[in-house]
């Protein structure tokens, strides 16, 4: 079988996740090019270019995007014109209308766009997928999410996140989304901030408790902080008619040590990079197997919509103190994109 040549764009936090699983973990995927502004020529054996050159390299197949979110729209439109399919990180873009656009642009191109949300390959929550799709636990009507970051990230990355529902509670949406099987009703979020002045600064919040009503009245709630003293925080209950299930989190080990004080036993894992270090190499097998069977993406653009939906109708909800349905900032869409 012949290998998927990469080009992957932007070397931070995500991008160097998806680079080492690409360059040593995943077969039939080679790395042929990268680009960040922060490196030049070389970097680990891999020649480095611009991201248009990357693009527009005539050997690559496919071009996984991990630069900041706010240009990511601009590199799909490039990748959809030079008919490069695409891996990008979430979210799309920050503008809805941006990201109907490149959704329009890259249907027209015929190529393929995956997005990372790559919890839905984490095992704990693709077992409870499993066991509500195999009807377990009935009929699912309560649905909680408890996702807690141990710290916010730099005033630098706040400021072109997006905020705490675009950049972060997205990621919960889409397990919304994906562990329901249904599409989300309405949506009614309250937000204050309580870490750090920077996050006021960056006009953000950075603790949120989201209700979400799907189509069918079942519900979800999801609590978030950008600050959990004891580390990452990643646990999922599901409530339904014959029973629950519960995905608690993973932890640095599994000792416990009981004692005239109590039970104890170890933290969990400390954030992203360690807690769902299998997932995001998983993710990446799933987007090369995709590209090599010639089959559909396990996530899609769509996917990556919902979400941000979602994400908006919270952020309003939040400013204007009510319960928002989703179809409010569907028309406001479809009015503008007209
Ligand atoms: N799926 C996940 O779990 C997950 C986790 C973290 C971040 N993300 C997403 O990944 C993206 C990047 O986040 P990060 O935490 O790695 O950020 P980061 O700030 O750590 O890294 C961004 C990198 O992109 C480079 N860069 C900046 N402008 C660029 C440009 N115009 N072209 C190419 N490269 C450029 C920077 O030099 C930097 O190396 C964001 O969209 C974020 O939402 C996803």
């Amino acid at each position: 079988m012949k290998n998927i040549k990469i080009g992957l764009i932007g070397l931070g936090r995500i991008g160097l996740i998806h680079f080492n699983n690409l360059k040593y973990q995943i077969p039939y995927a080679e790395v042929v090019m990268v680009a960040d502004p922060r490196h030049k020529e070389q970097f680990k054996g891999v020649v480095v270019g611009t991201a248009e050159e990357l693009i527009n390299h005539p050997e690559i197949d496919a071009v996984v995007i991990c630069s900041p979110t706010n240009t990511h729209a601009d590199y799909i439109d490039l990748c959809a014109a030079a008919r490069k399919d695409i891996f990008c990180e979430k979210p799309h873009d920050l503008s809805l209308e941006r990201v109907i656009t490149t959704l329009e642009t890259v249907k027209k191109a015929g190529v393929k766009l995956m997005l990372g949300f790559n919890r839905r390959f984490d095992a704990n929550f693709k077992k409870i997928h499993e066991l509500v799709n195999l009807r377990k636990i009935g009929e699912p009507t309560i649905l909680k999410i408890t996702s807690r970051d141990p710290g916010p990230p730099p005033l630098s990355y706040l400021k072109s996140s997006g905020g705490l529902f675009m950049d972060m509670s997205i990621h919960d949406f889409d397990m919304a989304r994906f562990i329901m099987g249904k599409e989300v009703e309405k949506v009614y979020a309250t937000a204050a901030v309580f870490t750090s002045d920077e996050v006021a600064e960056a006009g953000d919040v950075d603790t949120a408790v989201i209700n979400l009503t799907f189509m069918d009245g079942s519900m979800a709630v999801i609590d978030n902080s950008r600050k959990a003293s004891y580390g990452y925080d990643q646990r999922l209950e599901i409530f339904g008619s014959n029973g629950m299930a519960q995905a608690d989190n993973n932890k640095h080990d599994s000792h416990l040590l009981v004692d005239q004080e109590g039970s104890h036993g170890a933290l969990p894992l400390d954030f992203f990079m360690d807690r769902y270090e299998a997932s995001y190499r998983l993710e990446m097998m799933a987007f090369i197997e995709a590209l090599l069977k010639g089959e559909g993406l396990p996530v899609d653009g769509h996917d990556g919509l919902e979400a941000m939906l979602i994400a908006i109708a919270a952020k309003v909800s939040v400013d204007e103190k009510r319960p928002v349905l989703l179809k409010e900032i569907r028309n406001t869409i479809r009015i503008k994109a007209l």
